[in-house]
């Protein structure tokens, strides 16, 4: 059998995986500015922690889970699974350490892989990467519009035009009352419903209002702002207050529900049109009860999860494209001159130059061509008369000159060409 990757895994090279990259950087580089901690969580857990969480009646939970049957051989420790999110082990790992406690304001972000059995299409994978950031020990709203005023640095530093619709899912005291509403909406359009409509009506109403094949009918059913009470209605204004003021593009959209069980009150997405259908590249919310049920104390949270390859969908290639190019290859003639090209790598390198070293293996109009194909604007050649003489011959790729160059002026001359 030949060995390709499996379907929804990708590989990325070159400049489809530094795009990737720059969408970590750019996220590590806001959350650092955020005054966020890094919290490294584990791939597998049990799979209970995400049936307490991410929801029994989540298509997370019902069909999407990897489950690693080697593990459930581990006496007593419970059926296990890669993990799809990375909110309910963030959470464990919160309770486990005993912050919920001893210290519950907490401000965490975290980077990984997550796994999903989905259809794969483009922008949606088995393995995909987010970067999440949670907030617990904090109720206010100005906890949310921190996180969504967050993702707008994010989004401008990487050149992104979004929406970011936002919704209020109400809390524990105002929720049944929309939830009873949405059941008697769905009970009497239930000919005029899906299949899957049809299960969501008796497992979680909530999601009649993001079915895709129902979505006409589904803008005929009630929305939970009609039901929100008051603490609710005023913890809503406030977030659209704060992100009004600093200027964050929003939409409200009371037919966002979000696929998670555990949300309430704030829930957020935001789009870009340049992804396709999967056009989702950040989504949160808050999930005020879900330490608790976890079984920390009642501690608040709110966070995201940004999606890294979806993001990297959106940014103009232009961003990334060339990033990868060195500035000089370096060509050593002859066995003599091979140590000293190392050492002219070294020193250029040191000053912060990207350097890549050719084998000598090859004849000089062979490395030339290699040079110019990886991209570098100038090669560097180095004989023995050049070492002898401490001076390289400097060929700029793109002109087809070539000039004789001191070597302690090389790195300058390589910086000044970079503009
Ligand atoms: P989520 O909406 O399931 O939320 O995922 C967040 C983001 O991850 C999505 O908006 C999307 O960009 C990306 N994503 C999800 N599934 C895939 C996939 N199959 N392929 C590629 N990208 C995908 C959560 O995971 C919550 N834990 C977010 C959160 C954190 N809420 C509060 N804190």
């Amino acid at each position: 059998m030949k060995l390709t990757r499996l379907r929804g895994f990708q590989d990325y090279l070159g400049a489809d995986a530094r795009a990737l990259s720059m969408v970590e950087d750019c996220a590590r580089t806001v959350a650092y500015r955020h005054a966020l901690n890094e919290i490294r969580i584990p791939t597998l857990e049990r799979i209970e922690l995400y049936e307490r969480s991410s929801g029994e009646t989540s298509d997370i939970v019902q069909k999407q889970l990897y489950r690693v049957p080697r593990a459930a051989e581990a006496a007593g420790e419970g059926d296990q699974a890669l993990r799809p999110e990375g909110t309910p082990g963030v959470i464990r790992a919160y309770i486990e350490a005993g912050l919920d406690r001893s210290d519950p304001e907490q401000r965490f972000f975290y980077c990984g892989s997550m796994y999903r059995y989905e259809r794969p299409q483009k922008g949606r994978l088995r393995q995909f990467n987010q970067f999440g950031v949670e907030i617990f020990g904090r109720a206010d709203a100005a906890s949310d519009a921190e996180l969504i005023i967050m993702i707008d640095e994010f989004r401008r530093a990487l050149g992104l035009e979004v929406t970011f619709e936002v919704n209020s899912l109400g809390d524990a005291a105002c929720r049944p009352a929309f939830r009873a509403a949405l059941l008697e909406w769905g009970r009497t359009h239930y000919a005029e419903l899906c299949d899957d409509c049809h299960q969501r009506l008796e497992r979680n109403p909530l999601r009649l209002l993001d079915c895709k094949t129902d979505a006409v009918l589904a803008r005929t059913a009630p929305h939970s702002l009609d039901y929100l009470c008051d603490p609710c209605r005023g913890h809503f204004a406030t977030v659209e207050r704060l992100i009004k003021i600093a200027d964050v593009p929003y939409v409200v959209n009371p037919q966002l529900v979000r696929g998670l069980d555990y949300y309430n009150r704030t829930t957020f997405e935001v789009t870009s049109s340049a992804v396709g259908a999967q056009s989702a590249i950040v989504a949160g919310g808050r999930y005020d009860g879900l330490v608790e049920a976890l079984g920390g104390a009642a501690a608040p949270g709110t966070g995201f999860a940004i999606g890294i390859e979806r993001t990297a969908l959106a940014i103009s290639a232009d961003r990334y494209a060339t990033g990868g190019a060195p500035d000089a290859a370096i060509i050593a003639i002859g066995d003599a001159a091979v140590a000293g090209a190392i050492a002219l790598a070294r020193e250029l390198r040191a000053s912060g130059l990207r350097i890549e070293l050719l084998s000598p293996e090859r004849g000089l109009k062979a490395l030339l061509r290699r040079a110019d194909r990886g991209g570098a604007r100038h090669a560097l050649i180095i004989g023995e008369n050049e070492l002898a003489a401490g001076v390289v011959q400097m060929r700029d790729l793109r002109a087809s000159t070539q000039n004789t160059v001191a070597r302690g002026e090389v790195a300058a001359a390589l910086a000044a060409a970079r503009g």
